[in-house]
Formats: structure tokens, sequence, C-alpha cells
């Protein structure tokens, strides 16, 4: 249960490259086609930054919209949380990159790692902070370069993932608004089902590695769609069990956009008509820890999401992790 000062999303922002990579354009690629990847996964086509970009470029634009959004001043940024598992290099943290891009002083910054429930477990420890009256004003922001640690001849893993950022301002809210709860949970004993290999302490760069393409995505994708169908509703109906909520009072529902059939199910086991599931993969693809706010920014900006509505989040990823929150849109006068 939430404890302490509400804490209310105050700015939100995303970023996606200009470049767009379709379906028809990957079949020049590997041996894939449109039909196939449409009916397995729903993606249509997703945004490729160009070489010279990295994370924290598109993380850096994404939290200038939310800045300019939430109408603070960068001097009260007082914590950077970053959300990745594509940043810039192993260290200095993508978070301290963005604070240095964007000229913010005597703020702490890091990084979290919970892959595509990055961003969910970075408003949860933000909110922490404001909650308990030590912070005020927090920049919470998620990016991938997912296209530079895929193997672009494994048409099993290329086609799905893309390139985006997104970002938020947390501050104090009003009561009864803003972040309601959450839930966090991972098993490691799914490690091995999404991960990369190479690179780390385990496995350190070598010829041998980049030869056999470790520092790319490996997939079990079944067993992860068999996780994700399970989870993510599990953890969903916690977190509106725990504020005695019903199904019914979600008005919109913001699954990680992974994959349709993936979406399509845990909405069906929640009960959840289609009409209230946000979705906006079939243009981004899996942008991980990016997928949650560019579809949330996406659905204020187009006015989908309105003040006072009730906004369910759920996610899962590598780790495997996953988590849920229920947040209620809206803004202190
Ligand atoms: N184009 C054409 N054929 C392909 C492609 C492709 N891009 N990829 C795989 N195939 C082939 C396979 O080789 C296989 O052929 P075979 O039967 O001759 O051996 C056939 O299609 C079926 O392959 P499967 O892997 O069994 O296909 P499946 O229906 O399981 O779909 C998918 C694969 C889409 C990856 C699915 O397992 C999935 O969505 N899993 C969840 C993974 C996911 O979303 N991961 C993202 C990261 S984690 C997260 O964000 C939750």
């Amino acid at each position: 249960m939430f404890k302490g000062r509400a804490v209310e999303i105050a700015g939100i922002g995303a970023y996606a490259p200009e470049k767009v990579l379709s379906n028809f354009d990957l079949e020049k690629i590997v041996e894939t086609n449109d039909e196939w990847i449409t009916t397995r996964t729903g993606i249509k086509e997703r945004r490729i930054a160009s070489e010279d970009m990295a994370t924290s470029d598109m993380m850096t634009k994404a939290a200038e919209v939310a800045i300019k959004r939430a109408n603070i001043d960068i001097s009260q940024i007082q914590l950077i949380i970053g959300c990745t598992v594509t940043p810039d290099m192993m260290f200095p943290s993508s978070a301290a990159l963005v604070g240095k891009n964007l000229g913010i002083k005597n703020a702490g910054a890091f990084d979290i790692e919970a892959a595509c429930s990055g961003f969910l477990y970075g408003l949860s420890i933000g909110s922490q902070f404001i909650a308990s009256g030590t912070m005020d004003t927090i920049l919470v922001v998620a990016g991938e370069k997912l296209s530079s640690i895929v193997n672009w001849e494994d048409r099993s893993t290329c086609v799905l993932f893309g390139d985006g950022a997104g970002a938020a301002i947390l501050r104090p809210g009003k009561e009864g608004h803003g972040i309601l709860n959450f839930h966090m949970e991972a098993d490691g004993n799914f490690g091995e089902a999404l991960k990369m290999p190479a690179g780390g302490s385990a496995m350190p760069a070598s010829e041998k590695t980049v030869a056999e393409k470790l520092h790319s995505v490996k997939m079990d994708g079944r067993e992860v769609f068999r996780q994700a169908v399970t989870k993510m509703p599990e953890s969903a109906l916690i977190s509106i069990n725990e504020i005695g909520m019903k199904v019914e009072d979600i008005d919109w529902f913001i699954p990680h956009q992974a994959n349709i059939r993936i979406i399509d199910s845990a909405a069906k086991k929640l009960g959840i008509p289609k009409e209230k599931t946000i979705v906006n993969l079939q243009k981004y693809g899996n942008t991980s820890s990016a997928s949650l706010p560019l579809a949330l920014n996406e659905a204020i900006e187009d006015g989908t999401i309105k003040d006072g509505d009730t906004i369910l989040l759920t996610a899962i990823g590598g780790g495997l992790a996953w988590g849920s929150m229920i947040l209620k849109w809206g803004h202190k006068e």
C-alpha cells in the first residue's frame, strides 16, 4: 500500500527517432515477411536511432518535453533516475549523462536496470523519495537504443525491437491522485529466457564473444510469452485488489508494448475490453523501458486520457522482472 505524501506525474514527454524501419524494409535484411511479423506480433514498423545518437541523447529529448510540461526549472530537480538496458556505456550512468546534457547541477543521478519494467520501477523508486518528504522534484527517464544490441541476422529477435525514450517529472500531488500504488516482482530463475550474454563480468568482451554475436539479445520467445501472459495479469490484479478497486474502475489499461497477442491475452484474463486498452506497438515495436512512457505520452497528447482517469500500467521483461502501477491522472491545481 502506498504510504506518505501523494505523488503525481507533473509532466510527461517522449521521443522517437525519425527513421522508420518497416516490416517491408526488414524483408530485405532477413528472411521474414510483413505477414509473419504482423500476425505473430502486431508490429508494422519501428524507429531506429541514427549512429551518432546514443540512448542518453534520446532520453534528453524526452526529458526536455517532460520538464517543459511540468513547468519547472531544472534547478528544482533533485534526482535523476535513468532506466535502460542499453546505456551509452557500462558507466557512467545514462542518468548522469542526461544531467550533463540538460545542465542539471546538484542532483543525484543513477540508472536502474529492470529491462521492460524499467520505467515502472523507476517511477516506483522515485515516488518513494517524494512520498517520504525527502525530495520534491525527480526526473525519471527511460530510453533504449535496442537497435544497437540486436543481431540483425537473427529474424526471431531483430523484428521485435525499436528505439525510443520517455520521461516523467514526479512532484508532490493532490491526495487521491497520481501514483495510487505499485507492485514489483522478479524471478531470476527465468534469467536465461531473455539476456545479452556477453560484455559483463561473467563473460567479458573478447574476439570470441564478438564473433559468436554474444553481445546481442538472446531470447526464448515461447518462455517469455508464457510468463508474460501469466505474470502481467497476476500483477495487475494484485495492484487492483490492494486498493479495493474493481477491474471496471480502470479507465485505461496500458500494458508493456511487446506483442499484441500478449496484450490481448492479458486484457482478456483481466476482463478489460479492447476499447480501454492502449496499443501503439504497431508503430514502435518493443522499446523495452521506453514502451510505457511512449504509450502513456501518446494517449495524453491525443486526448484519449483525461484528468481524473484511472490508468493501469503493467510490464514484464528481462530478469524476469515484472510489475504494475495504478495512476489517477491529473494535476494539482
Ligand atoms: N519471420 C518469419 N519466420 C520466423 C520469424 C520471422 N521474423 N521468426 C521466427 N520465425 C519462424 C521460426 O523459425 C519458426 O519456424 P519453424 O516452425 O520452421 O521452426 C516459426 O516461425 C515459429 O517460430 P516460433 O518462435 O515458434 O514463433 P512464435 O509463434 O512463438 O512467435 C515470438 C515468436 C513472436 C517471438 C513469440 O514467441 C513472442 O512474442 N514471444 C514473446 C517474446 C517477446 O515479446 N519478447 C520481447 C522482449 S520481452 C518482453 O518485452 C515481454
